[in-house]
């Protein structure tokens, strides 16, 4: 883990969130809420947290592991700060997307579905982001940016990068 400290702290959270979770009868509302603070906290479903949820709600691991893999909404792996989702629908590839992409896969030297080491970036791949008319698009922690250029790829990570750098000198 690139942080100890703070991933104790993340684990002591989702402790303190289950001991004051426990709703008898009703596990599989309790389990939903679970999940969806496990994702909030650490970014991804750990086979921990599932093991950990397991215990306190009385339910196998095997029942939560098929929920978690169940709802798209729920990730298995850690995932980045940032979530880049790239748009290959129609609109955007006809106008360059592909080109969007291998610029990000170079910027960011990850392929699809990765996350760069310093666990800053994750790159995925949309298939129409709901703004054809702003193609060729990506979005990234929900904000979309229009009208890529190569260039404009290459000042937004830049960005991002030097706004972590200045955040780490600071914190
Ligand atoms: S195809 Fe990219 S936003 Fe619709």
């Amino acid at each position: 883990m690139i942080n100890t400290a703070a991933e104790k702290r993340k684990k002591e959270e989702f402790i303190e969130y289950l001991e004051n979770r426990y709703d008898e009868g009703y596990h599989n509302a309790a389990l939903m809420s679970i999940l969806h603070k496990a994702q909030e906290i650490f970014g991804y479903i750990s086979t921990e947290a599932m093991e950990e949820t397991s215990k306190h709600l009385g339910i196998p691991t095997a029942h939560i592991w098929g929920v978690v893999t169940f709802y798209h909404y729920f990730t298995l792996t850690p995932r980045g700060k940032y979530v880049i989702s790239v748009c290959l629908g129609t609109a955007c590839y006809v106008k360059g997307g592909k080109r969007i992409l291998n610029k990000l896969k170079d910027e960011l030297k990850i392929g699809l579905d990765e996350t760069t080491e310093d666990m800053l970036f994750t790159l995925e791949a949309k298939y129409c982001l709901g703004c054809c008319g702003l193609a060729p698009v990506m979005m990234i922690n929900g904000e979309v940016y229009e009208k890529l250029t190569t260039k404009k790829v290459t000042e937004i990570i830049s960005g991002l990068r030097k706004k972590e750098a200045a955040s780490v000198s600071v914190g």
